[in-house]
């Protein structure tokens, strides 16, 4: 049985006080569980402060990028062993807003995921379609050259400890869910893709989660199907009502 992931991406949201308030109240009511793991993805400036409030609780804080590099001459980046001294445990990387914002490609994904896993912070590497390559089809080769150039060069041991978040572009933010059955398909065939480059075992132990529009109202049958172990949610996890009914779905 897997585990499972609920984690909730602030984006570029909050100010500190919200940010803390948000912790403090999931920490309280964030309940020790050994199906659901509840983790918060917020910006930089809130990360030592919210690791200081999730501090013996059940709630892990996750950042929402960094560099890959360990330390040097990158001004305004963020690096893995920062990210670790402070006690942050997971961190997103290849989010879409990053590939098409800030020109982020597979081969720097890949170099990410190898400096995280290197500092043991876990992973929760994004990938999706557009749109267009789910109209024309493509949606399940573009999946699977996502997911191969980001696992490049891993360990099976290493792989096993990545999340693979599905979020199609056109979901995000969009209302439009991809429904859980589609969902499910890309899921099972990212589970696949991970069998053909590592094993059976690991394919079977790595966390797959599904993202776009996930709400309370839809989680629990995104949460029952076969292959989607969690959610990586955007606007529903704003509220900690509403993301501790989502981490609740998971327990
Ligand atoms: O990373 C989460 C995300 O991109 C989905 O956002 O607002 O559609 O839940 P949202």
């Amino acid at each position: 049985m897997r585990k499972k992931v609920i984690a909730g991406n602030w984006k570029m949201n909050k100010v500190l006080a919200e940010a803390n308030q948000f912790v403090e109240e999931a920490a309280e009511k964030v309940p020790e569980s050994d199906k659901v793991d509840a983790v918060v993805c917020a910006p930089f400036p809130f990360l030592t402060s919210l690791v200081e409030k999730a501090k013996g609780s059940h709630v892990k804080i996750a950042a929402q990028n960094m560099h890959y590099e360990d330390n040097g001459a990158f001004t305004g980046e963020v690096s893995p062993v920062m990210l670790k001294d402070l006690g942050v445990t997971h961190v997103v990387l290849g989010h879409s807003e990053r590939r098409e914002l800030f020109a982020e490609t597979d081969e720097l994904i890949n170099k990410k995921a190898h400096a995280a896993l290197n500092h043991k912070l876990t992973p929760i590497v994004c990938v999706g379609e557009t749109l267009a390559q789910r109209d024309a089809n493509e949606t399940m080769n573009h999946i699977e050259i996502q997911v191969k150039n980001a696992l490049a060069g891993l360990t099976e041991e290493q792989v096993a400890k990545t999340i693979i978040a599905y979020e199609p572009i056109w979901a995000i933010g969009t209302g439009k869910t991809a429904s859980s059955e589609d969902a499910n398909e890309v899921c099972a065939h990212i589970r696949h893709v991970v069998k053909t480059i590592t094993s059976e075992v690991t394919a079977e132990k790595i966390v797959i989660q599904y993202g776009g529009s996930v709400k309370p109202a839809n989680i629990e049958e995104l949460l029952a199907q076969s292959d989607i172990d969690g959610a990586l949610v955007g606007g529903a996890s704003l509220e900690a009502e509403s993301f501790l009914q989502l981490v609740e779905a998971g327990t």
